[in-house]
């Protein structure tokens, strides 16, 4: 492992090897940095040819090593560079596959490029808060001009290699090689070696010219165009700042200025939390007790029982991944409006120009649908998607475990029921998991998979494989009343009642936290759900735990018909067939009375406490669900709340929020809240894990 050298005649040949993408770890770079040496030193060899083993180039920094002094130590990517160019032999990049971050930037070294169509070229940094730290904001503008370095350098995306070959004026690549790249590379390298005998100076990007016509009004317009884009993230801001500089400075001074805005940025709280999502995204993936050769079983076949707004959106998921379908219901009505809804969902999709008319017929040609259990025995999933009644689920679950065969997977889509109870209606327990999709359950990334006491590990494995291969996060969860996120969810609109009955208007505790960055607020988010969704689980809920303080508020409201959108009314006003939340005047004399009756004077709350309060509700919670087993670790709470519930992102999650703040500090503050009087002091008694850590001075990563 890290990067072999070979003699191809007169020229030699370094390729990077370190699976899966060569990453540029320390072993990598120590050999490629020898590699150069002793081609320089082999007085035989005229070109260098660099290249990458398998399937990639290079996909960049090692993301093992990330943040270890491995990362940085020499020869580190910098001096990789500056080897490449104070090379007095022809070097030639021989690029194919995936071609990004780092593995870019050392591309960018070499005096020549030549690529095979095909291959993903990318600076991703900006995805990470980050902007390219080893010369790609210098280099890469001045081989293919200012704007479509900056475009790639903003938004972090991918370009194919032979879409920048034919930028006009390019000099990223000096060839696309269709047939054999590594054959194709050492006869341009050996032509360019004869050139450069013969007098050629051998070409440096660094000394290339890097020029705007109009620098001062474009660099003015991309900022804007940006900001507006980035919203809390510095970092595509600062790609700004840097390739402009390329445009005004030396090129030594430039590359002293991109790492000065690098290492600033490396500290910022955004970039933490985009680089703590991208692990914690990693991390949900693995099982402690699950080992990742765990065999898993075939999905070729998957059933839906249920074509209900869960039943629609989950088949779809199967359906754009390529897998068959068969979904069953009790009626044929339901089952022809449950398809006439796919349908819809996929017209739209194609008249946005988002989905070609030749895939949606794909797609559709793959669903079949039946009222007979006969007809889905075969199918090596199930998913049910009912209503949501134990005494539903039990009657369904008793027929999946005569009918379906051995090793089918029984999954039920169930948010609030007890997935062990459901899988002791079977025979078959092992069998049974829950896949919790969260609505539109085509769209929301977020999957929690419950896994039941007696689920197997397989079984469980493939569920996360699956999840995977339908373009999910899927995150464990143990089995708990409303599993990882609605088991917090209810915490946090425990509080936003409580501010209510304080002196809170449903549109100032909005405001405040989607101020703070959450997609929609407690209460516009009733609104477009259902505010009765929650009224039927609360009566459930309330009645089994007669000692949990509530505010009654939301019950009031159910109780005046305002059900939220779906009625035209809800803790705002709707005008018809529009969404704007307008403040209603019904329903703050609503509150107010409540609060009278409650003998509470109104008091004025900052937006600061609105938004610990509930943000402190999700981490107190958190924390049991971390030390009760049911979350795995706290990073899988934060891909919950970042996938399914519109937390920042900026912001890292919950826990990762929590982490920023300084434990101490979160439990300082909740125990200002237990002195509130009309607050409820037991609900700030903070979970012993997260008393424990703050005591030790400790985090929850
Ligand atoms: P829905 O009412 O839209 O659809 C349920 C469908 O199941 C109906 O079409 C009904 O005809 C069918 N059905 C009922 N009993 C059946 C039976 N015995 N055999 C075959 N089909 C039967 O309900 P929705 O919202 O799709 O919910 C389904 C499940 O998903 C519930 O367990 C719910 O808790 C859960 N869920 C719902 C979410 C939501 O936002 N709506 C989010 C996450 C989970």
């Amino acid at each position: 492992m890290g990067a072999t050298y070979e003699l191809r005649g007169d020229v030699a040949v370094i390729t990077l090897d370190n699976p899966p993408v060569n990453g540029l770890g320390f072993e990598t770079r120590r050999a490629f940095s020898a590699g150069i040496e002793r081609a320089h030193a082999d007085a035989a060899v005229r070109a260098i040819v660099i290249t990458g083993a398998g399937k990639a180039f290079s996909g960049g920094a090692d993301i093992k090593e990330f943040g270890s002094p491995k990362a940085v130590a020499e020869p580190n990517l910098l001096s990789l560079i500056k080897q490449l160019d104070d090379a007095t032999k022809p070097v030639v990049a021989a690029i194919h596959s995936v071609c990004m971050g780092g593995g870019l930037e050392l591309s960018l070294g070499a005096h020549y490029r030549v690529a095979a169509p095909g291959t993903n070229v990318a600076l991703p940094e900006v995805k990470l808060g980050l902007i390219p730290g080893a010369g790609g904001t210098q280099r890469l503008p001045r081989v293919l001009g200012v704007e479509t370095a900056l475009n790639m350098i903003v938004s972090g995306e991918p370009v194919k290699s032979e879409l920048l070959a034919s930028v006009p004026g390019q000099k990223l690549f000096d060839r696309i090689i269709t047939d054999d790249l590594l054959a194709g590379a050492v006869e341009f390298a050996r032509a360019v070696a004869a050139e450069h005998a013969a007098g050629k100076p051998l070409p440096r990007v660094r000394d290339m010219k890097c020029r705007h016509p109009n620098g001062d009004a474009y660099f003015q317009f991309a900022r804007n165009m940006v900001k507006g884009m980035a919203r809390n993230f510095p970092a595509p801001g600062k790609c700004v700042d840097a390739v402009q500089a390329a445009t005004q400075k030396k090129f030594d001074d430039g590359m002293v200025y991109e790492r000065e805005i690098f290492t600033a940025l490396m500290f910022t709280p955004e970039c933490k939390a985009l680089r703590h999502a991208f692990f914690a995204e990693r991390a949900a993936s693995k099982i402690p007790d699950v080992p990742e050769d765990t065999p898993v079983r075939k999905i070729e076949q998957v059933a839906v029982i249920g074509a209900g707004t869960m039943g629609g959106g989950i088949t779809m998921n199967f359906l754009n991944a390529g897998i068959p379908v068969v979904m069953l219901e009790m009626k044929q009505e339901a089952l022809d409006r449950g398809v006439a809804t796919i349908r819809k969902n996929y017209d739209a999709q194609v008249k946005k120009g988002k989905l070609k008319q030749e895939k949606l017929d794909q797609r559709m040609a793959l669903l079949r649908t039946t009222l007979n259990y006969a007809d889905i025995a075969q199918a090596d999933m199930v998913i049910e998607a009912v209503f949501e009644e134990m005494g539903v689920k039990e009657k369904v679950f008793k027929t999946l475990d005569e009918v379906m065969k051995p090793g089918a997977i029984l999954a039920s889509n169930t948010s609030t029921l007890d997935v062990d109870q459901i899988a002791n209606f079977t025979k078959r327990p092992q069998d049974v998991i829950g896949t919790h999709f969260f609505s539109p359950a085509n769209v929301m990334k977020l999957l929690e998979v419950v896994r039941g006491k007696a689920t197997a590990k397989d079984v469980l494995a493939t569920v996360m494989q699956l999840g995977k291969k339908i373009k999910k996060t899927a995150v464990v969860s143990g089995v708990c009343d409303g599993f990882i996120g609605n088991r917090m969810i209810e915490q946090y609109s425990r509080q936003a009642g409580f501010l209510l009955e304080e002196g809170c208007t449903p549109a100032q505790v909005d405001k405040a936290i989607e101020k703070f960055g959450f997609a929609m607020g407690p209460f516009r988010m009733g609104d477009l759900a259902g505010n009765d969704i929650g009224w039927a689980i609360r009566k459930r809920r309330y009645v089994e735990k007669p000692g949990m303080r509530y505010s009654k508020t939301a019950d009031l409201l159910c109780e005046m018909g305002r059900y939220g959108q779906k009625t035209g009314a809800g803790w705002y006003d709707y005008q018809p067939g529009k969404r704007d939340a307008i403040p209603s005047a019904v329903v703050e004399q609503m509150i107010a009375d409540h609060r009278a009756s409650l003998g509470i004077a109104p008091r004025k709350i900052s937006d600061d406490e609105i938004v610990h309060r509930l943000v402190y509700a999700l981490v107190n919670e958190g924390a049991k669900i971390v030390e009760e087993g049911i979350a795995s670790r706290a990073s899988d709470i934060d891909m919950v709340y970042l996938t399914g519930y519109g937390f920042p992102l900026h912001r890292g999650g919950p826990m990762c929020y929590a982490d920023t703040v300084g434990l101490f500090n979160v439990v300082q503050t909740m125990k200002k809240f237990a002195a509130n009087p009309h607050d409820d002091a037991s609900f700030w008694q903070p979970a012993p894990l997260l008393a424990r850590l703050a005591a030790e001075g400790k985090s929850f990563s």
